[in-house]
């Protein structure tokens, strides 16, 4: 079903018979017909009928190559049937070619190459692109690419997958996006006495014609990445730490190494320690300094071909305890301290507090003159009842005409500026 929706332009040709025909030698007939069918996402079933006139003496076999994007790949191969099964990225030129040869027969030349080239649909640059996947845990896939180049911002990216187990191709369903990135989770997981994996075969595509489709395969084992290491728990057993963390409950026994990461003080004096088990013991520990820790995990190159780590646990810290912060001694126990918190608070807080009396002494002022607004001066009252005529409403009223005026004046200048202003930089403007 999902098949029908990638169309892809098929041409054939017939390559030319150039050197095949060596003196002498009798040249064999090319097979013919040469087609494909997706028996799954991204995956050709290629087939094509026998050449005719063939000797009963030739032991007749069909080798085939596959080219991508001018690239011959590294996968010539012979066979006696008259199909093969191959990966297709769909967002390249695939050519496929296939020619007939009689085995440990010197005699026969082999045949020219049928060959019949898939193109890519969709506009150049739209495809999905940065496609990287990471398998968590052993329980989900995590896929995340980018839009193509030339894929308009709001396209609708779909994920879908197969792998050789699956009745049918699955679409994702849990799509994210985060910062133009665009990401995609569905559960994985294989019965735990598995231990090859099928290639996941990834292809992302858009329900428009425009954004071109592509094809990847993933071999899950090759991108496992285990679950951060929990319950981090710290005890001293004499005069040694015993370190302690929750095992993972996808992954089968022996196949996790973690790595234990423990510091006093100052960073750089940080250890790595390896463990295989979920514990592990720090011997003769200085009971005066505080030891922080963490873990993180890797899966062992036994089980898997991974090379990504866990994150890192949470931290934890046991020991001393802190000296507390004196004024005085401020810089110098702080320093020597690995935790700035002390240090940002003694500044921090009479910094918020100056500034929060600030602010409140301001809108204090601004209440007070919303509350009580300012009382009127009752001798301003009587000098306007009695006192200067002049800047009584009614006097206005007789010059009223004449500020209008005035102001009509003013109005024209300003108009009359615009007015010559305005084709000076028109001309400007056709100058430039
Ligand atoms: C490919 O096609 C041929 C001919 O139709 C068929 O016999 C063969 O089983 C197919 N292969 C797969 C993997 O479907
Ligand atoms: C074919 O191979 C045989 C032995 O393997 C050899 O004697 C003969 O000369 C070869 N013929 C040609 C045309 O290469
Ligand atoms: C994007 O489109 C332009 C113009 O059609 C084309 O030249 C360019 O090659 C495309 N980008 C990619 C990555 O194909
Ligand atoms: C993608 O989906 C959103 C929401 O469904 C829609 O608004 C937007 O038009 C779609 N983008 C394209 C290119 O179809």
């Amino acid at each position: 079903m999902g098949l029908a929706g990638v169309p892809l332009l098929l041409t054939v040709c017939w390559l030319g018979t150039a050197g095949a025909a060596a003196a002498g030698g009798k040249v064999l007939s090319p097979p013919s017909n040469l087609s494909y069918s997706f028996v799954q996402i991204c995956t050709l079933n290629w087939t094509w009928n026998p050449p005719e006139n063939v000797g009963s003496s030739c032991d007749l076999e069909y080798s085939s190559e596959v080219v991508i994007g001018e690239v011959p790949q590294d996968t010539r191969a012979w066979s006696k049937s008259r199909s093969r099964v191959t990966e297709t990225c769909l967002s390249e030129e695939l050519r496929f070619r296939v020619r007939s040869e009689c085995k440990h027969d010197n005699t026969t030349q082999p045949s020219s190459w049928l060959e019949t080239s898939l193109l890519p649909k969709g506009v150049p640059g739209t495809a999905a692109a940065n496609l990287s996947c990471v398998w968590h845990n052993l329980e989900s896939m995590v896929c995340t690419w980018r839009a193509g180049e030339n894929a308009s911002r709001d396209t609708n990216y779909t994920l879908s997958y197969w792998f050789d187990g699956l009745n049918g191709s699955k679409e994702c369903r849990n799509y994210f996006m985060h910062q133009g990135l665009y990401g995609c989770t569905f559960n994985l997981s294989f019965p735990n006495i598995t231990r090859s994996y099928p290639v996941v075969r990834i292809l992302i595509r858009d329900h428009s014609e425009e954004i071109r489709p592509v094809c990847a395969s993933k071999n899950p084992t090759t991108i496992v990445k285990p679950a951060t290491p929990g319950q981090l728990t710290l005890s001293n057993v004499k005069d040694e730490i015993h370190v302690e963390w929750s095992e993972s409950e996808t992954f089968p026994e022996n196949c996790l190494v973690y790595e234990v990461q423990y510091h006093t003080g100052d960073l750089t004096t940080a250890q790595i320690i390896q463990v295989e088990s979920n514990y592990m013991s720090v011997p003769s520990v200085d009971p005066k300094s505080k030891y922080t820790f963490k873990v993180r995990a890797n899966p062992k190159p036994e089980c898997y071909s991974s090379h990504l780590y866990s994150d890192w646990s949470e931290e934890k810290s046991i020991g001393e305890k802190q000296h507390s912060c004196n004024l005085l001694h401020l810089v110098y126990f702080c320093e020597k301290m690995d935790s700035t918190f002390p240090l940002a608070l003694l500044i921090t807080l009479p910094l918020t507090v100056a500034v929060s009396t600030i602010i409140l002494l301001v809108y204090l002022k601004r209440l007070q003159i919303l509350i009580l607004p300012p009382i009127p001066d009752p001798r301003e009252i009587l000098k306007r009842m009695f006192g200067e005529q002049n800047e009584d409403p009614q006097s206005c009223a007789k010059d009223d005409s004449l500020n209008t005026c005035d102001r009509f004046i003013k109005e024209e200048e300003i108009h009359s500026l615009i007015v010559t202003e305005t084709p000076v930089c028109a001309n400007a403007d056709k100058e430039t």
